[in-house]
């Protein structure tokens, strides 16, 4: 079969080959899925330049989130929506998964849509919904909207029932939050988004921040923080990792909420079948439709984790091998 390999660190298209490899084996506990949709990820790009939290033996294949048919056994012909463990990831032509990890993927949903179901929208779920509590009527901030990450964030806020302000980088992504249902977009290049979000809330601030960007977006969302708000710290695609001073949590009444969701497979495993049950149900309702900004064959992995890593994406990008 043919796989994504990453042999040396570094940008994604200097270091990823696509080359032929020996077939994976399943073994007890696994599946081995014929890989129907890959969808990419900003961990991905971290990956492969070794900034990632997780640093897998060289040569890794990337790729964190499959839907994929099962090939052997009694459950053979099933499709099913996984994470590939590393350093084995989904971009390539088949993949094991552990079986008790493998959640169920409803017959009408298209494969890349179930693909894109998995890391974005059940951080995006279980952070809107477990670490923030947000609630119905609340204004929820959401930065980098138009990305995986924020574009799921937009839709579940929605969803719950909140006000949604968005920021995104460039009128064509601004464009992309309205088209995704949130209430005020930001161009955050070119406004400052902290003046926005306090003319939409009559001076209170945004109840809950949904943060993937973090160094300057991070340290300029407390200023626009409401009195008992939660900053819901999801990642530092800027690339700077922010500091807390503690007196200015004291003296707003406010929270910073860290969320890592690969977490829950070890310490709540259960958390992560019944976000998927929720994710599948507000699909059905058609209260939540992935982004997805590229379907593209196996061929242009790297090529598309370069534009991922580089602002270049807007929603998911999922590989179609
Ligand atoms: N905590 C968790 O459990 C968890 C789970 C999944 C992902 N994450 C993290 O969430 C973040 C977003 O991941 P994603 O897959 O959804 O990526 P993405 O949003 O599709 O892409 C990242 C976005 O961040 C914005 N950005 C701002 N400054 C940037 C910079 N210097 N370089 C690149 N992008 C920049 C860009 O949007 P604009 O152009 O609109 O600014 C870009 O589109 C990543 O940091 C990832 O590691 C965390």
């Amino acid at each position: 079969m043919r796989a994504w390999r990453v042999h040396e660190l570094g940008e994604p298209q200097d270091v990823l080959r696509l080359e032929e490899v020996p077939d994976p084996e399943p073994g007890t506990g696994l599946l081995r899925l014929r890989v129907d949709a890959v969808a990419l990820n900003f961990p991905d790009v971290l990956l492969c330049r070794g900034q990632y939290q997780e640093k897998p033996p060289l040569p890794f294949t990337p790729g964190l989130e499959v839907c994929g048919t099962v090939l052997d056994g009694p459950r053979a012909g099933e499709r099913v929506l996984a994470s590939p463990g590393l350093p084995h990831g989904g971009m390539a032509e088949q993949v094991v998964v552990a079986e008790a990890n493998a959640l169920p993927v409803p017959q009408a949903m298209p494969a890349p849509v179930a693909a894109s179901l998995l890391i974005t929208y059940q951080t995006g779920h279980v952070g809107l919904h477990r670490r923030a509590q947000l609630r119905e009527g609340e204004t929820l901030l959401v930065h980098a909207g138009a990305g995986g990450v924020g574009s799921a964030a937009i839709q579940l806020g929605k969803a719950a029932g909140a006000r949604v302000i968005a920021t995104a980088g460039g009128p064509d992504k601004v464009r992309v939050c309205e088209q995704l249902g949130a209430d005020v977009a930001v161009d955050y290049l070119a406004n400052d988004f902290v003046a926005a979000v306090k003319d939409a809330t009559a001076g209170a601030g945004a109840d809950v921040v949904y943060d993937s960007v973090g160094g300057d977006v991070f340290d300029r969302s407390r200023r626009c923080v409401a009195f008992e708000g939660r900053i819901v710290v999801v990642g530092f695609a800027g690339g700077r990792i922010p500091e807390v001073p503690a007196n200015h949590v004291l003296i707003k009444n406010y929270s910073v909420v860290g969320l890592h969701w690969g977490l829950y497979r070890q310490h709540d495993p259960a958390v992560i079948p019944s976000t998927h049950a929720a994710l599948v149900a507000l699909w059905e309702r058609g209260l939540v439709a992935p982004l997805i900004g590229a379907e593209l064959p196996l061929e242009d992995g790297a090529a598309a984790l370069e534009r991922l890593g580089d602002r270049g994406t807007v929603g998911k990008v999922v590989l179609v091998p």
